[in-house]
């Protein structure tokens, strides 16, 4: 499915591709000062880091190992958040490294909490969070979150990686998903 598949009145523009790119290189430059000298073991969560983890590390001047997780949530409803599990872990040996997780949206923080405990408990030197969006007034756990790239609305957002249902996660642009009323 392309966004011109789509009922184009349901879909708003909300980054361009010039936005997302200042994002990117906004969170790059803070982590080259922060990590500078050291080496940092990147922590995407799958799937829908691919394509800022892919922008994002580029942009980096340091040593960096990158690995890759995804979780699943099961039985999760309206009024039960489910069981976390991974069901691709990474093969990277963290213990001792500096650890950086690469979201591309934090929403209820329960899928990053689950994952930031897990990866704690090898005795990495550290773990610090990293996301491009960040709907921080959805948080239901407490999880720290250091690096935001911009703060936004409780919304539905498509592309650059964020699906609809499995959908629309290659476009290059934002959208948010307007309901009709
Ligand atoms: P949570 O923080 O554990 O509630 O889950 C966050 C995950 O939900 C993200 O990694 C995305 O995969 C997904 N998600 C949250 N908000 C959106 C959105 O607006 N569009 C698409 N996926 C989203
Ligand atoms: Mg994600």
């Amino acid at each position: 499915m392309s966004k011109s598949n789509l009922d184009e009145k349901s879909f708003t523009k909300f980054l361009n591709q010039t936005d997302i790119e200042s994002i990117v290189t906004s969170l790059a430059n803070q982590i080259n000062r922060a990590y500078e000298g050291q080496q940092v073991v990147l922590v995407g969560v799958l799937k829908g880091c691919c394509i800022f983890m892919a922008d994002f590390c580029r942009q980096l001047k340091l040593d960096v190992e990158i690995d890759f997780v995804r979780m699943i949530s099961q039985g999760r409803s309206l009024t039960e958040p489910g069981t976390m599990s991974i069901v691709k872990d990474i093969t990277t040996d963290i213990r001792g490294k500096h650890v950086l997780i690469v979201e591309e949206i934090i929403d209820s923080g329960r899928a990053l909490k689950f994952l930031y405990d897990r990866l704690k408990a090898s005795q990495p030197a550290s773990v610090e969070v990293l996301t491009f969006l960040d709907k921080r007034g959805k948080r239901m756990v407490d999880v720290p979150v250091k690096y935001s790239g911009r703060l936004i609305e409780d919304q539905f957002l498509v592309g650059y990686g964020l699906d609809l249902e499995e959908k629309c996660r290659n476009l290059p642009d934002i959208y948010f998903l307007k309901y009709p009323n």
